[in-house]
């Protein structure tokens, strides 16, 4: 597996804030929790690429918005935040050599943090972000791959994968006020613990989920089910309204047909 980081910028204090209040943002803190992070991925068998650090662009440690890749083909998103679009660039260049590259068109708007992928299911979260004409190009796209599309509305929340994402094979981590279970058929839920409604975002890699250790009461009902985690300090992305699925992108790097 590759799994493409990218450096916290100097400026992240200055993100996009949808839902949350802005709060005094630790650079270093947050450098450091960001190099725990990529241990973790590492523990976890995956290869770091850095891309570039974006030095004036606050939000670009969340990589996962940018792309979504697939065994086949990526898709480049076009993000809505008029501040998060140049930081596709960089990684249009280091994913050119995996995958043939396709790009979400206007009037399409999507971030990587609303797509939700399971074997061959894909959900899109229709937020404040990405929208239904983006979810028509995503299955245009894969459909011909023997994907199955889905848009799901998300409310209350910046991505789909705020709201939900998976633990295990066949189980979903997911906070109901933000998005129907019922759009997951065949799935076990997870429901967020009630005083954390945050903590539905959840990275899954092999059998193992790297997890903020900043939701507790969460992460001992998810070790009480069994699944295996790797805590980590999330404390500075989180103020800035990111999580552990958006500080990575991460792909095999085997491509498909
Ligand atoms: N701060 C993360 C985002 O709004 O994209």
């Amino acid at each position: 597996m590759i799994a493409i980081t990218r450096p916290v910028s100097p400026k992240m204090a200055d993100c996009q804030l949808t839902y949350q209040e802005r709060q005094p943002i630790d650079i270093a803190l947050a450098t450091q929790q960001h190099s725990d992070y990529e241990d973790a991925l590492k523990r976890l068998g995956c290869q770091i690429v850095q891309a570039p650090m974006e030095p004036e662009l606050p939000d670009s440690v969340f990589v996962e918005d940018c792309a979504v890749v697939f065994d086949e083909l990526a898709i480049i998103t076009n993000p809505s935040a008029a501040s998060r679009k140049p930081e596709l660039d960089t990684i249009v260049e280091m994913l050119h050599p995996h995958r043939p590259l396709h790009f979400i068109l206007p009037p399409g708007t999507l971030d990587g943090g609303d797509v939700l992928v399971i074997g061959k299911q894909i959900w899109i979260g229709l937020s404040g972000r990405s929208n239904q004409a983006a979810a028509e190009q995503v299955e245009a796209l894969l459909q011909p791959h023997g994907y199955q599309v889905q848009a799901v509305e998300v409310k209350g929340c910046l991505h789909l994968k705020s709201a939900v994402s998976q633990v295990k094979t066949d189980t979903l981590l997911l906070n109901p006020a933000w998005v129907d279970a019922a759009h997951f058929e065949g799935f076990k839920i997870i429901e967020t613990f009630p005083d954390e409604p945050h903590a539905a975002n959840a990275l899954m890699i092999g059998e193992s989920v790297i997890y903020p250790v900043d939701y507790l009461l969460t992460a001992m009902l998810l070790a009480d089910k069994g699944i295996e985690l790797l805590l980590v300090d999330c404390s500075e992305v989180i103020k800035a309204e990111g999580g552990v699925t958006c500080c990575s992108l991460v792909f095999s790097g085997k491509r498909g047909s």
